[in-house]
């Protein structure tokens, strides 16, 4: 039987759907499809996995909300020994903006001192909320600190920030799916889609 998700949303389709709700949604075109994300998670896993060969025991922290469903396909998919935490932040409230002013809505819970830290990220976009992230981290005393982002917009980077793992790098357009949303909406679709928010 299909899910709701398959019938409101016809993957990499653009055609208007009617949901059971019986509103009717867009399906933002696909960027990047479900096999491609699944193969390269793989492909990041593999490296990370190597990299990491010698550590006991990896901290992968996730910055909610966004970088969910990545974190946990990423985590699933590696052969060392690791351990998951989460951290939030706020920083574009409902727009799609940056305003460089990134919140700490919710620190780890999790003693990190000593131990080595892989932030995981949905997408790095101004750079803005990994810089702020690895400042407060690093302040927790990790033995090292480094980042993956499924996603990266080189293109809009204001502050210098190193993404040790990228998964792939994207133009200057507002995505959603794969845990990315706009304003809420879109972060179960299962393949990264692009939308057009009014304010852009
Ligand atoms: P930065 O601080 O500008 O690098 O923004 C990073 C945060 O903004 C990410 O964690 C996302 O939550 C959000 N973000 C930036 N670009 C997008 C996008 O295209 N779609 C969805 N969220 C985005
Ligand atoms: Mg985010």
């Amino acid at each position: 039987m299909a899910s709701a998700q398959e019938i409101t949303y016809a993957a990499g389709s653009n055609r208007t759907r009617q949901s059971r709700k019986t509103k009717t949604v867009n399906a933002p075109p696909e960027l990047i499809s479900e096999d491609d994300i699944k193969a390269r998670v793989s492909e990041l896993a593999r490296e990370i996995s190597a990299d990491y060969a010698d550590v006991d025991d990896l901290v992968m922290i996730g910055i909610l909300k966004g970088s969910f469903i990545f974190l946990a396909d990423l985590s699933r998919r590696l052969t060392i020994p690791r351990t998951i935490d989460f951290i939030a932040v706020s920083s574009y409230g409902k727009g799609s903006k940056s305003t460089g002013a990134v919140r700490l809505v919710m620190d780890v819970r999790g003693n990190i001192d000593g131990k080595h830290v892989l932030i995981v990220e949905d997408i790095v976009d101004t750079g803005h909320t990994l810089k702020y992230l690895i400042g407060i981290l690093q302040s927790h005393g990790p033995a090292s600190i480094k980042t993956a982002a499924l996603l990266h917009k080189p293109g809009s980077a204001e502050v210098d920030v190193p993404i040790d793992y990228v998964g792939f790098g994207i133009g200057d357009e507002w995505v959603v799916g794969y845990g990315l949303d706009f304003a809420e909406r879109d972060r179960t679709l299962p393949y990264i889609g692009v939308v057009t928010p009014d304010d852009r």
